[in-house]
This record gives structure tokens, C-alpha cells and sequence, in this order.
């Protein structure tokens, strides 16, 4: 159980009383920690049992107890914690995290599958032209607040070049945080529209957003159990606030109070056959999460890779659990996984760069890509 002290100070507690068990989540925040209800017991955010008000006044019983508690840290309005061996590493210093509160906007949404299905969503460049497509342009053109902008120096939306080119051109490289995956697509004369996304170890994303050219979303699959998991969705811009207002308002149409979306299994994600002839390409509505929900939780809540057939469009996913296998082989080895920060120094990344842009076809998109790196 999560708390704030009467110093603000956050603890992680094992929701269990070392005593005998009882839920410390309905505890009494006083006295500089947390107090059991059932018989007083009172601990500290470290998990340190300062009290045991029942036992004979000259008991050191207390300091045998050392009750379950793991270390905090809070960064772009997301509490995170580690629940590692040793010293907990450096929490990297993404963007999302350093922007200003006032131009990130951060949600999340309850998943019914294993959290690395959720997150091979957004390693999987090609079913934007699918899943996500949207017929009427209009819907999903400028003016409507839908998570489509209209690419610099073009006419057309991300949603048109998608469809304009269903097969493309994807290439993977391994960097220090993941993997780096570009998919070009040939859209008319000269011209290709190129999409960066990355994959950041070991279990969210960075993919181009409403707030592209200006910043990017995040999605971050956080495993509740093997079935289960929360995706935290966080979008910033690094030029401007954001309107937050219209971001809940949308964000609330799709998902409840308690973080469950509304469309879901139990009403077949509320499709709609009708708007599946000429508005949209999945007859679920215009909110991407969604339709991603859609995907991943009907697989099952862990597919059976071995059932899979994974094609030239599948090799951003098939790098992701290659590279995955190989870091579980060297944590067996007593290695650490990529991206664990030990080093402030090595706590940089210009090179995490998201694009959605219309470049010259001719042009390498490397050469492009260096140009946007944040130095
Ligand atoms: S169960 Fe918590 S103090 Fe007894
Ligand atoms: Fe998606």
C-alpha cells in the first residue's frame, strides 16, 4: 500500500500488518507513519515498526520487525518505485518526466493481458494502416480532437499517408535504451513519409502523438500479474502547455472513473458494424487506446507465440524478443539488462527521438533522423 506521511514523505508498504495481517491500506495516518487499526502497531515509511502500543512499555520488540517497504521516487506526476536487488538505479531522465506539469498530460487505463502484448502494440509500426484507419477524413483531419495532425509541409494527414502505403519499408537498430524503428513509406513523387518510434527496456514505448513535431506519447506497461497490467499513457509537448481540460475530456469519454475502459470484451468493445462501411476501419470509434485494447486483449491474456506467423511487417517485434531473450540471459548470468543507469553521466537521451514527417524519398532516413537529435 502506497502513502504519504504527515511529511508528505512516500511509503510503500506490503499491504499485509507484520502482526497478524491486517490491511494497512485502511490505517491511521499519524504520529509520523502509518498505524494499523487493529492493534496500533505504527510504521514508518522505510517499513521501521516505531510502535507497539500493546506490549509491556519495556519491550524492544519492535525492532525485530522489519515490515516490507520499498523506495520512492516522484517524477512528471507518476510515483515509481523499485522493487530490485540492491541500490535501486538512476531513474532516467526522459523528457516526459522533465518537461514542466503544465505540458504533459498523463493517464492510464486498465489492460487485460501480459504487459509485453501491450506494449508490442506500439513496437508494431504496421498496423496503423489497419486498426487505426479512419475512412473519413474528416474525422480525422484538423478541427476535430482526434490524435491525427497534419504533417509539416504536407497536405495530408498521418491517417491518409498510412493508407497510401501499407507495406513499408521498416528498419531496426539496437541503441543504449532499446531499439530504434523507422518505417518509410513511398507516398508520391519523392516523397516518403517517415516514422521513428522507439522501444525502451524493458516495457514501454515512444511513439509519435497528437503533440508530434512538438513532443511525443509514452506508453509505459506496467505488469499488475502475468494476465494483467495498467498502461500509463503520458503526452508532452515540449513547446507549449497543453490543454489539459480537452485531454481529459476525451480521455474520460473512454475510460471510467476507475481506470477501466468503456469499451471492453464484455460489450465487444462496443463495434459498430455501420461505422465500420465508410467512417472507420475497426467500427470502434476514433480513440487509438482503444482500438489498441482491442488487439491486444483478444489474443488472450498470454498468447501462445508458438501459434504466431510472423511475417517481414513483424520485424520490429521479432528484434524486441530477441533482444528481451537476450538480457533474461544475462541477468541469469549475473549481467545487468540494457538500460539500467548506474552512471548520471550516461543519464541522457538526445538520441530518443520520435518523427512522423514527410521527408524527400531519396533522402537516407538516418541522415534525417541526425538532425533531430537534441544535443
Ligand atoms: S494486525 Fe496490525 S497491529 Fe495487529
Ligand atoms: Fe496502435
Amino acid at each position: 500500500m502506497l502513502f504519504r506521511d504527515e511529511k508528505q514523505r512516500l511509503g510503500l508498504l506490503g499491504l499485509h500488518c507484520s502482526h497478524r495481517g491486517a490491511d494497512l491500506s485502511f490505517g491511521r495516518l499519524e504520529d509520523g507513519g502509518l498505524r494499523c487499526l487493529y492493534h496500533g502497531w505504527l510504521y514508518d515509511t522505510g517499513g521501521r515498526c516505531l510502535e507497539q502500543p500493546g506490549e509491556p512499555p519495556e519491550s524492544q520488540y519492535k525492532e525485530k520487525i522489519h515490515h516490507k517497504a520499498y523506495p520512492c521516487q516522484e517524477a512528471g506526476n507518476i510515483i515509481f518505485t523499485y522493487m530490485g536487488p540492491g541500490d535501486p538505479p538512476i531513474l532516467p531522465a526522459y523528457e516526459i518526466l522533465n518537461v514542466p506539469e503544465e505540458h504533459r498530460f498523463v493517464c492510464k487505463v486498465w489492460s487485460d493481458c501480459n504487459y509485453l502484448q501491450g506494449n508490442e502494440g506500439n513496437i508494431d509500426p504496421v498496423h496503423l494502416s489497419f486498426l487505426h484507419s479512419i475512412f473519413d477524413e474528416n474525422l480525422a483531419g484538423a478541427g476535430r480532437p482526434t490524435p491525427y495532425r497534419t504533417v509539416r509541409g504536407s497536405e495530408a494527414s498521418p491517417n491518409q499517408l498510412f493508407g497510401d502505403n501499407m507495406a513499408p519499408t521498416i528498419d531496426v537498430e539496437e541503441t543504449d535504451f532499446g531499439l530504434r524503428i523507422s518505417t518509410c513509406r513511398g507516398v508520391g513523387q519523392d516523397k516518403g513519409y517517415l516514422r521513428v518510434s522507439n522501444f525502451v527496456m524493458p516495457n514501454l514505448s515512444a511513439v509519435p502523438g497528437e503533440t508530434q513535431g512538438a513532443g511525443y506519447l509514452s506508453n509505459w506497461h506496467v505488469p499488475i500479474d502475468d494476465e494483467r497490467h495498467w498502461k500509463y499513457m503520458i503526452v508532452f509537448s515540449r513547446e507549449a502547455p497543453l490543454d489539459k481540460e480537452k485531454f481529459r475530456r476525451r480521455y474520460a469519454a473512454e475510460i471510467d472513473a476507475n481506470y477501466r475502459p468503456v469499451r471492453n470484451p464484455t460489450n465487444r468493445y462496443l463495434q459498430d458494424r455501420a461505422e465500420m462501411k465508410n467512417k472507420t476501419f475497426a467500427g470502434m470509434g476514433l480513440f487509438f487506446a482503444e482500438h489498441d485494447l482491442f488487439a491486444t486483449e483478444s489474443m488472450g491474456p498470454i498468447r501462445d507465440r508458438t501459434q504466431e506467423h510472423l511475417g517481414q511487417t513483424d520485424k520490429a517485434i521479432i528484434a524486441a524478443r530477441r533482444l528481451l531473450l537476450k538480457m533474461i540471459r544475462n541477468m541469469q548470468q549475473d549481467g545487468e539488462p540494457l538500460h539500467v543507469i548506474r552512471d548520471p553521466g550516461a543519464n541522457r537521451f538526445p538520441h530518443l527521438v520520435v518523427l512522423s514527417e514527410v521527408i524527400p524519398q531519396s533522402m537516407d532516413w538516418r541522415s534525417y533522423w541526425k538532425t533531430k537529435v537534441r544535443e
